[in-house]
């Protein structure tokens, strides 16, 4: 079993261990009220919780993105309502990212908050969504544009989830520890270069380790930085083309997938101005095909995607921010950028 201690709000351990049914029954000692919110898609056994001694209540949600809809969160809340949820209760979300977001976002706004516990069960809720914090729902207008800062009272992460997940979405999460790899851990690409999505899913301590490592890398920046200024902005790296190829795509890209095809773009603009040396650029390239993650976007889409950047959470007033590497393991911000480095630097990663 490994511990990784965040330090935000409050402290609170991520748990990578084998037996995360024990660990959340111990946590619900003392809850007269245990919510768990499972999607239709996936639900994992939940024999061992009926044996608690609290009142368990367990609710299906829409799978994936539906799980984040306003519709969604409307029926929980009447069902907490109806089952008498008060503060001391517990809200434990076990799933994808979707359904920890929604969970995080349930235990922020009723009662004006009680405690949650993410219990990942995607890689990409593992080594992002589950940490840091965030929690919240989509709007008409977007995605997570409804939302609030509520950290979790626990993480409980067990590998033995990944083995029924789709290799399309393994990759997509190994898109976010590569990204990690790059910010601040180079032993993670060393790792992940020796790996495949297949090999991974053979060898459960890299895969540990890989989790492991990549959460510690957010708990880090988290701990230091829990309201995104700049610290927590390096999480971003590879996000900012990557959020507008998402939304482009209109969702039919993984976040993961576009992702990476952003952290190439962006490890060519550093590129371009000498921060990083040719075979750091091509070591993104090298390592995000090993996982057969894409690196390469429509050229035909770069006139709709310009506008897409401006949006980004990160451009403040007109200037369009990116996260760049100065080296591997050390980020900086450009804000300078002109049109022309942008189009050349889109047009060596465009097809
Ligand atoms: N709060 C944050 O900081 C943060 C960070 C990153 C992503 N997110 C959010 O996370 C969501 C993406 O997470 P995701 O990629 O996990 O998507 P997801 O939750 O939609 O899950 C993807 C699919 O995998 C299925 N699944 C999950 N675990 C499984 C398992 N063990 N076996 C088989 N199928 C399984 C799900 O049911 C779903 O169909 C987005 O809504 C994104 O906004 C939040
Ligand atoms: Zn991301």
């Amino acid at each position: 079993m490994t511990t990784i201690t965040v330090n935000a709000e409050h402290c609170y351990p991520v748990v990578i261990s084998n037996s995360w049914t024990k660990d959340l029954a111990d946590r619900c000692i003392d809850r007269t009220r245990v919510a768990v919110l499972v999607s239709a898609n996936f639900s994992p056994d939940l024999a061992t919780l009926r044996n608690l001694d609290s009142e368990l209540h367990v609710f299906e949600v829409p799978d994936g993105e539906e799980a984040k809809s306003i519709a969604t969160l409307t029926k929980v809340w009447n069902w907490l309502g109806a089952a008498g949820f008060t503060r001391s209760d517990l809200i434990v979300g076990i799933g994808g990212g979707a359904i920890t977001d929604l969970a995080g976002f349930i235990a922020a706004s009723w009662l004006r908050g009680l405690d949650w516990i993410a219990v990942p069960t995607s890689l990409a809720g593992m080594v992002d969504a589950s940490v840091g914090g965030k929690t919240g729902i989509n709007s008409d207008y977007g995605k997570n544009l409804i939302g609030a800062f509520h950290s979790p009272v626990a993480v409980l992460i067990d590998t033995e989830f990944l083995r029924t997940l789709s290799d399309r979405d393994m990759a997509a999460g190994m898109a976010e520890v590569i990204k990690c790899g790059f910010i601040a851990d180079r032993a993670i690409l060393e790792l992940a270069s020796q790996h495949s999505v297949a090999s991974l899913r053979e060898n459960t301590a890299a895969i540990s380790a890989l989790i492991q490592r990549a959460i510690t890398v957010k708990a880090n920046v988290v701990s230091a930085d829990f309201k995104e200024s700049f610290a927590r902005e390096a999480l971003n790296y590879g996000h900012t083309l990557g959020h507008a190829i998402e939304m482009h795509s209109k969702y039919q890209l993984r976040h993961g997938e576009a992702v990476a095809i952003g952290l190439v773009y962006a490890a060519e603009l550093a590129a371009a101005r000498n921060l990083i040396s040719q075979s750091e650029l091509e070591l993104h390239r090298t390592i995000l095909l090993a996982y057969q993650l894409p690196v390469r976007f429509d050229r035909n889409a770069w006139q709709k995607l310009t506008p897409l950047l401006a949006l980004d959470k990160k451009a403040r007033g007109k200037t369009i921010r990116f996260v760049a590497l100065s080296g591997i393991g050390t980020t900086i911000r450009l804000e300078d950028l002109t049109s022309a480095e942008l189009d050349a630097a889109y047009e060596r990663i465009s097809s």
